[in-house]
Formats: structure tokens, sequence, C-alpha cells
């Protein structure tokens, strides 16, 4: 679902501890807050119940979307969460009229990597010039 403002603490606390792991970076509540009233950014909330279990952070660009961030927390990975959120951002892509839905993934995340190539991404591989790069494309 869309994130809202009352989700604003969950995300950045989530942020905070995947950032962790190194591949996503921390949002500071204040960050989150200002990117949510920005219509430049599309933000949605996968939740389990009514817990807040993970987020993707996308923004509008030229005709496209790119997934800037998307994390899970650690305790409620493989439950289809990730997936599901990619999948609201196609739909939201495809909704808009948008060409395409793109994210850069370091090569060695398979994780995401796998995450993106099971919903249907097509992958390029960019050389470490882009710092270990890796986009994938739908
Ligand atoms: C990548 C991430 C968001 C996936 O979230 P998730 O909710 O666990 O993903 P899903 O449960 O929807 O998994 C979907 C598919 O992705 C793949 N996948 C997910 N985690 C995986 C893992 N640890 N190892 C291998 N494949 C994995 C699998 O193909 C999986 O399908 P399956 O469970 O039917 O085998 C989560 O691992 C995460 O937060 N990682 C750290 C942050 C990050 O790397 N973000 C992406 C950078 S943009």
């Amino acid at each position: 679902m869309k994130a809202t403002e009352e989700n604003t603490y969950y995300i950045a606390e989530i942020s905070s501890d995947v950032a962790k792991e190194g591949m996503v970076r921390e949002f500071k509540p204040e960050e989150v807050k200002d990117l949510l009233s920005n219509e430049k950014y599309y933000i949605l909330v996968g939740k389990l119940g009514e817990e807040v279990a993970g987020y993707v952070l996308s923004t509008y660009s030229w005709a496209k979307i790119h997934i800037l961030d998307m994390a899970v927390k650690k305790s409620k990975r493989r439950r289809g969460i990730g997936k599901m959120l990619v999948k609201h951002v196609i739909s939201h892509a495809t909704e808009k009229g948008l060409s395409e839905v793109y994210c850069e993934v370091k090569a060695r995340n398979i994780p995401a990597l796998n995450l993106f190539t099971s919903s249907g991404f097509r992958s390029r591989l960019f050389s470490t010039l882009v710092n270990e790069g890796f986009y994938v494309f739908p």
C-alpha cells in the first residue's frame, strides 16, 4: 500500500537496520517525511498484519520509474513481501502509461537479483566503473 506519514518512523527504522547489511542507505525520519510529501517519489510499504515489514522507494524519471531502494526486515523475509512490492510498482507504472521500471542492483546482491529476475526483469551488466553496477529492466 502507498506509504503515509504514519509509516515514517517504521520506514526509517527498517532502513537503519537493513543499511547495516550494506545494500541500502539509511533514511532519517525527517528525510522520509520529506520524500513522502514530494510528488516525485512513489513509496510503498508492505505489511504483515498491521506491522510494516518493508518498503520500496522509487522515483519518476522521464517516462520510467526508477526503484531507488527496497528493504524488508530481516525477520520477515522470504514471505513474498519484496516480490509484492515490486509487483505493485510495475502495476503503478502500467497504470501511469510509463514504459519501464528499472533498478540498479549490485552484482553480488543475489537475493535482490533473484527477486527482480523472477519478477520479469531483464539484466544489463555494467562495469565496475559504475560501482559494481548491475541494472535490471523489466
Ligand atoms: C532483497 C529483499 C528486499 C527481498 O525481500 P523478500 O521479502 O525476502 O523477498 P521475497 O520473499 O518476495 O522473495 C522473492 C524471491 O526473491 C528471491 N530471494 C529472496 N531472498 C533470497 C535469498 N536470500 N537468496 C536467494 N534468493 C532470494 C527468491 O527467488 C524469492 O522467491 P522464493 O522465496 O519463492 O524462492 C530483502 O532480501 C532485503 O531487504 N535485502 C536487503 C536490502 C536489499 O538488498 N535491497 C535491494 C536493493 S535495491
